[in-house]
Parts: structure tokens; sequence; C-alpha cells
């Protein structure tokens, strides 16, 4: 023992400066070098064992062990309950149970026998280890990993000599040839980087098959929808018309498809949706801008569309602004106007990119 009072001699200051200037203290976290450090903790060791009452007595040990054994009774019990209401309740029966009212008491008493007996044991279990099992903490030491030299020795030994038996110092060829195989192949990893990683998306992931005079029809029907007919609270799914003439249906449906729904105008607070829009009808891509799953549920009474994927919720009285969830961006609105007929059809493409935000979208 040094006379700073560490083990090693080490400066340790205990915040005070009784160890000169170079003391550092070992909660003042940036430390440079060793100064300050002691080359070895000192082992904490382990606190004082805390007797229990059913180590001091064994009126109390044996009230433990009744305690334990009442525990593992009561499941014992329960598992012949559960074996005889198996064979004996009629699994039919409906009856008035109390605390649940009308029930199948078949499933009742094999559902609270299986619990009590999986209670029992369990409790039990804890029970018995809590008070009467040793509960001195044991230490074992770590043994050294390092393999005694004569072993590493041998293991040299044996790579010399089976190695050489390879032959590799006498066969250059394979030497070589051996290196080149394994040099090469990373290559190919790297080279789809320099080369190119297959054509370009170009614009196919921003536009989809809408277009001007594209009537709305209904998914999967098919047939275009009346002004008239989309009533106040209504919600349609839709496609444009032209999805009949697509030689890649599931791709353009993928992009294209279209929640149409019919609001009070009074309520929708944005004038770019009432102007987009026809008298309170709303046209929104129905691909969640999150990862593109289908927003499948709207709320009627909120006005308010979810995503199940990942709960993402657009407030449709609002360009269909993210109120919730991780989706980053409202979803696009579609601008729409009705026909010579009184059919709805899109008075434009979309003016954004449907979907998910990816990286190259600004
Ligand atoms: S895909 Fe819609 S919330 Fe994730």
């Amino acid at each position: 023992m040094s006379d700073n009072g560490t083990p090693h001699g080490e400066v340790v200051s205990h915040g005070g400066d009784d160890f000169g200037s170079d003391a550092v203290r070992l909660d003042q976290g940036h430390i440079e070098g060793s100064g300050g450090l002691p080359a070895r903790f000192e082992n904490p060791g382990l606190p004082p064992h805390v007797a229990r009452m059913s180590d001091l007595s064994e009126k109390a040990a044996k009230r433990a062990e009744k305690q334990v054994a009442t525990l593992f009774g009561i499941a014992s019990l329960a598992t012949i309950v559960f074996i005889i209401a198996y064979f004996t309740v009629d699994p039919e029966m409906t009856a008035f149970v109390p605390g649940i009212g009308e029930a199948n008491p078949y499933n009742v008493i094999l559902g609270v026998c299986l619990g009590l007996a999986l209670l029992g044991c369990g409790m039990g279990a804890v029970h018995w280890a809590k008070t009467l099992m040793p509960d001195t903490e044991m230490v074992e030491e770590r043994h050294p990993q390092r393999a005694s030299d004569a072993d590493r020795q041998r293991a040299v030994d044996n790579f010399l000599q089976e190695g050489g038996k390879s032959q590799i110092g006498r066969r250059p060829l394979i030497k070589f040839s051996l290196a080149g195989a394994l040099a090469l192949p990373p290559l190919a990893l790297v080279l789809p980087l320099v080369g190119g990683l297959g054509p370009l998306p170009k614009d196919n992931l921003s536009k989809t098959i809408w277009k001007k005079g594209d009537r709305l029809v209904r998914d999967p029907e098919l047939t275009p929808i009346k002004a008239d007919q989309v009533t106040i609270g209504s919600v349609y799914h839709v496609l444009p018309a032209n999805i009949k003439e697509s030689h890649e249906v599931l791709e353009d449906k993928a992009k294209a498809a279209v929640l149409l729904m019919r609001l009070d105008p009074s309520i929708i607070k944005s004038k770019k949706e009432i102007d987009w829009g026809y008298d309170g009808i709303v046209a929104y891509s129905k691909i969640c801008t999150h990862v593109g799953c289908p927003v499948g549920l709207y709320e009627q009474q909120t006005h308010h569309l979810l995503c199940p994927c990942h709960q993402s919720t657009f407030d449709v009285t609002e360009d269909c602004k993210v109120i919730f969830g991780p989706a980053k961006r409202p979803l696009p609105q579609l601008p729409i106007e009705v026909d010579s007929e009184g059919y709805l059809v899109a008075r434009s493409g979309f003016h954004e990119a449907v979907g998910p935000s990816f990286w190259e979208r600004g």
C-alpha cells in the first residue's frame, strides 16, 4: 500500500489537491494518457450475505416448506379438475357464469384450471428458490484462455507439416492461380457500380396513366361515375377508364388507384382542394406516401384516411395532410371536373409523383 492510499501507488485524486498538480479526478470524463487511472481496479468483492428467516429458524423453514407444498398442491388439484372437466362437462353447453355473464362453462373451467395449475407451479418454484434454496453468491474465477506453450508449438508444427504436404510451396502454378481465384471475384461486386445498375427508371415512378379527360371508373367494375351519384359521406375506389387499354395493368393500377369522396364543401379548409374538386367531391391518390400501401380506411365522421400498414393518417378536409404516423407527404390530389354527360373526369394527371417519397425527389 502506498502513501496515497492506492494499492499500487498510482496518482488518484479524491477531489482535493493532496496529490499535486498531476492529479486527475476519475469522474472528469476526458482523461488522456494514464495519469490518474490505476493500472488495476480493486475487486469490490461481494456484499455480506444477509441471512433469511428460514436460515435462522427451523420453524420458519418448515413454514416456508408448507407454503411451497401448498402451491404445488393447488397446481396438482387444478390439473385433476381440468382432466375431470375435460371428460364430463358438455362443450356445447352455455350458462350464466358469475363475473362473465352468459358463457361456455367448459371453456371457463378448463381455462381457470390450466391457469391455476401453471400459476401454482410457477409461484411454488419461485417461493422455494427465495426461501429455502441456498442464496449465497458463488464466484468462479476465470481461467486463462491461452493454451499451454506445448499446445501452441504443436499447432504450429502441425500447420507447417501439413501445409508442406499440400505442396503449395513446390507448385507455383497452383499458388498463383489460387491467388487470382481469390482476388478476382470481388471485382464482380464492384463492376455493377462502375458499369451501371441497369436501366434508369426515367419518369416511370413519377407518372401515372391519368390524363386530362379520363373518366373516373369504379374499381373493379370499371363503370363510370356521375357526380350526382356520389353522396356526402360516400367513398369510391377509382381507376382511370383507360386502364382497360393498359398493357401493364398491375403496374399501372398500382400507381393510378384513387379514392373518391364527397364532403360538405363548407368543411373543406383548403381553397386548392375545393378548386381541384367538384362541388365537394375530391379525389386523392390511394397510395400511401410512407412506403406505398393502399390507404384503405376512411373515417366518415372525422374525414380521416388511415393507412393500415403503419397507421399514417391523412386529413381529407385539408389537402390530405399527414396528421399522424410515419408518412412525410400529403396524399397527392387528382384534379377533377364533370364532362358534358355529367360523368366525373380527370382535369389533368397528378401534379406530383404518387406513392412513397424516394431519394431523388426534390
Ligand atoms: S405504408 Fe402507409 S403508413 Fe406505412
